[in-house]
This record gives structure tokens, sequence and C-alpha cells, in this order.
């Protein structure tokens, strides 16, 4: 299973990649607003700069939501760096997106999955990942975790290469889960990620083994 953050923030990528086990980074145009990060130019640098710290696929979101549009911006992510990833939306343009990239052998990850449906559709477009939310799906009572588990029968029936990443992951039992299912790649927080290193057991164990040894010492 694939590990990337999901985050602008360069402190915390760096953190994450400091741990060796980071494989790529996703953002979305909500989390480049959060680190302020604003203008083209700018965004473009903090692309850069991402690509820079972190030697794995990472995901950049196109805002044009038109067919020329999206075309036209996600050339020129794709030219940042080597390591860019186009984000498109699932709508119909963007499917139509996704094949000319696929094509012209731009990597894509087709965002704002919620359904199994969108799954096969961004797959037979030649997407290279697809990306169900499943926070936002349990936000609103939906089983976000059953759609992971229904993408994966399809990609599995017809031998898709298309790689489901989990993404809107909320906390660490998502990841568990999600690698259960056998999701490809998870994308979350840093605080998911390092919730995966935590067990009371582990602390008070490595504590007597620490007291015991100042004993014998
Ligand atoms: C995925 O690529 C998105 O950036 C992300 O996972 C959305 O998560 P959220 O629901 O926590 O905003």
């Amino acid at each position: 299973m694939k590990f990337f953050i999901d985050t602008a923030n360069l402190d915390q990528i760096r953190e994450a990649q400091s741990l060796g086990v980071l494989d790529g980074v996703t953002t979305n145009p909500s989390l480049m607003a959060k680190e302020g990060i604003r203008g083209e130019a700018n965004i473009a640098q903090h692309y850069i700069d991402i690509c820079n710290i972190v030697d794995g696929d990472v995901s950049a979101e196109v805002i044009s939501t038109d067919l020329k549009g999206m075309i036209k911006e996600g050339e020129k992510l794709a030219k940042l760096h080597k390591n860019i990833v186009v984000k498109i939306p699932m709508i119909k343009e963007g499917i139509q997106a996704l094949k000319y990239f696929s094509i012209n052998n731009i990597k894509t990850n087709c965002t704002l999955i919620f359904s199994p449906g969108q799954a096969l559709l961004a797959a037979k477009a030649g997407a290279n990942y697809v990306s169900p939310f499943i926070g936002r799906l349990d936000d609103i009572s939906n089983d976000g975790l059953s759609l992971i588990q229904e993408i994966r029968e399809i990609y599995n029936n017809y031998k898709f290469e298309t790689e489901i990443l989990a993404a809107s992951i909320r906390h660490t039992m998502h990841i568990i889960d999600c690698a259960k299912i056998g999701a490809d790649v998870m994308t979350g927080p840093l605080n998911s990620i390092l919730g995966l290193l935590k067990h009371p057991l582990t602390d008070s164990g490595l504590k007597k083994f620490l007291e015991d040894h100042k004993k014998n010492n």
C-alpha cells in the first residue's frame, strides 16, 4: 500500500518524508488556500517545492471545468515536474480530459469520486488513480469503506490498472480498513499516519526494557 500525505503544508510534508515511508502527496485547491498560496506563479512554485521534498507522485488539481481549459491547465501543470499527476474532477468534461491525458502519457488522478459507477467510468477513460472520498461519505451517514470495497471488486473483475487512492481519510482506523480491503494507496493527514505508531503496550514495554537495562548496568 502506498502512503500519500494529503496536505499542502511543507513542514508536514517534510516530517512525513523524514519517516521514510512516504510515497507521494495529494493537494487540492482548499488545501492550497489553507496555506495561503495564491496566484498562478505562487501555486506553480509551491508544487515544485513539494516535488523537491518528496520523490513520488504529487497530485495538482485543475481549476477549469471545461475540456479546453482542463487540457491547457493540465499540460502546464505536468510540465512543472516529472512527478506531477494532474487531478481532474469527476464530471463529463473530466472524463474527456482523462482520455486525452491518457493518450498523451500524462498521469491523472480523478477526484471527487463518490460512487462505483464514477470509478468505473474513470478507469475506462484511463485514469491512473481514482480518489474515492471516504470521510465525506461517512460524514453524511454513507459507508465510505463500502465504496472502496465495491471499486476493488469491479477493478479486480476486469483487471483495471487504475489505482484506488482512498482519500478523505479522517483517522488511523480508516487506513487499516482500507489496507484490509486492498486499496492501492491511501492519502491522509499526518496525524492519521502517525497514529499507526501508537500502542500503549509498546510504550510500557519499552519503558520496562529500559528500566531493567539500567538495573543491570
Ligand atoms: C483528496 O485528494 C482530497 O484532497 C482529500 O482527501 C479531501 O479530504 P477532505 O474530505 O478531508 O477534505
